[in-house]
């Protein structure tokens, strides 16, 4: 099959204007029953903004995106998130925070005399979360926003005080069971830029700064690792000099630069002290997302989805994207074994030749732990985009797919069944895209073999996001 025999992903790309609630969705198969609880994604779904278009992928307008379940019942409400930049761009029809490719259309004049100095954005179209009883919405900014888990409904922004401060944050917190509390860093760009990381106590939300380290080029990093006794920092060489970001002559990532020279740096981090404990060197990758990372011994085992280089991030320009051109870029699962004895050293090997992204393990029973079991989306075929979903046998390297003709899955979300007693008993949950039919619907599969257990019909297309999570009924509410 060539990539023109395939219906174009391209229509994941287009605009969603609107905002429905349905109480019942037309459902295949039979949902769990013990399913009861709230799947809650964001993602993109505007990007054609007054006369201008975004750049892309990561820059459109945060759509929230809801499915209720209640004994085999499902409901569906979507939304758009009431940001401050969703509220801008509506007043004035245009863009007018500084997102991650695009910003604000400007003459040179007012760019040279910084007439107009935009700020960054709070379109939280990456991730969702609770945090100490409130859930939120994330980008990559300090600015994460409040919203109700049921109505969807804007609340606000959610502050992160002044002690953690910084201006770039990850979308991907950590959770810690034993010490109920997630972790997070941020990137303090200044004279002299910092990583901090930081604590939220999963009882009142109060922050604690938890180690902080000074960096000259600090590097774009989308994700990091948690142990049972470790922060890792995965310092990937496309790194920005901030004087570059002051100057705001280009949109934000256009000021990194891939420094391959560099190597990828880990630093870790001991959570209880905040100590430093080793900053080690290897060969450079890129990435966005760690998968999990546990301690063998005195050593670090790191799981990641590695690129070559950062040239991933070209391919998931707009333009590109609504072409219906090929993203070729290859993400691979790769493991590093970081020995912390003596002088320290990092090994590498690749897992399997098996492409995937947007990875979910069984997140509650194994983050920071030994593991086996990896979820994802891949690629079947090359010269296209992500059709199918993937699971990885971290034990063996074997791989297994779901795909289904002129379908384009999202994000797995692994929910664990109830009582189970091995890693992996439970479903994933993906809002795929049927490009033939230009609609969406909710995939249930088995996780352990992939079969479908069920799926519920989407009233519209919902365009290409990237992370959510899934609630049970009684942490569901905000
Ligand atoms: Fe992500």
């Amino acid at each position: 099959m060539t990539s023109s025999d395939r219906t174009s992903y391209a229509v994941g790309f287009a605009d969603l204007d609107d905002e429905v609630v349905v109480d019942l969705l037309p459902v295949a198969g039979a949902f769990p029953q013990w399913l009861s609880g709230t799947l809650l994604r964001t993602g993109p779904a505007k990007f054609d903004v007054g006369r201008q278009t975004m750049n892309h992928w990561f820059d459109g307008l945060a759509m929230l995106h809801r499915f209720g379940f209640v004994e085999g019942r499902v409901s569906y409400r979507n939304r758009f998130l009431r940001s401050q930049s969703f509220c801008e761009a509506e007043a004035t029809h245009a863009v007018q925070r500084r997102e991650f490719a695009t910003d604000p259309c400007r003459t040179l004049f007012q760019r040279v005399a910084s007439i107009f100095s935009p700020k960054f954005t709070d379109n939280c179209n990456v991730n969702v979360d609770a945090l100490g009883g409130k859930m939120v919405a994330f980008t990559e900014t300090t600015l994460p926003v409040r919203f109700d888990a049921e109505t969807l409904e804007t609340l606000g922004c959610f502050d992160i005080g002044p002690q953690v401060g910084g201006s770039i944050t990850t979308a991907h917190l950590h959770h810690d069971a034993a010490r109920a509390c997630r972790y997070s860093y941020v990137v303090a760009f200044g004279r002299r830029s910092r990583y901090r990381l930081f604590s939220i106590a999963d009882a009142n939300g109060s922050e604690r700064v938890v180690a902080e380290m000074p960096v000259d080029r600090p590097a774009y990093m989308h994700s990091f690792a948690m142990t049972e006794r470790y922060l890792m920092l995965a310092e990937f060489p496309l790194i920005v000099d901030p004087l570059r970001l002051l100057l705001d002559f280009e949109p934000f990532i256009r000021n990194y630069r891939w420094t391959p020279e560099r190597g990828l740096r880990f630093h870790v981090f001991e959570k209880d002290s905040g100590r430093l404990v080793k900053t080690l060197q290897t060969d450079p990758v890129f990435a966005f997302h760690h998968v999990n990372a546990f301690e063998d011994g005195e050593d670090i085992i790191l799981d990641l989805v590695a690129y070559r280089d950062a040239g991933i991030i070209d391919q998931l320009y707009l333009a590109r994207l609504r072409a219906g051109e090929a993203v070729d870029a290859t993400g691979l699962l790769t493991r590093y074994v970081i020995v912390l004895d003596g002088s320290g050293k990092v090994s590498a090997r690749r897992i399997n030749d098996t492409m995937i992204e947007l990875p979910r393990i069984d997140y509650d029973r194994v983050a920071g732990r030994p593991y086996r079991h990896v979820w994802g989306v891949g690629r079947r075929t090359a010269g296209g985009f992500l059709d199918c979903i993937v699971k990885i046998d971290l034990t063996t390297g074997a791989a297994q797919t779901w795909w289904q003709e002129h379908c384009y899955p999202g994000e797995p979300v692994f929910v664990p069944a109830p009582g189970r007693t091995a890693e992996g008993e439970g479903v994933l949950l993906s809002v795929v895209l049927d490009a033939q039919r230009g609609l969406s619907f909710l995939l249930v599969l088995d996780a352990q073999t992939l079969a479908e257990v069920a799926r519920a019909a989407c009233p519209h297309h919902i365009p290409f996001g990237f992370h959510g999570n899934y609630f049970p009924q009684a942490r569901g509410a905000d």
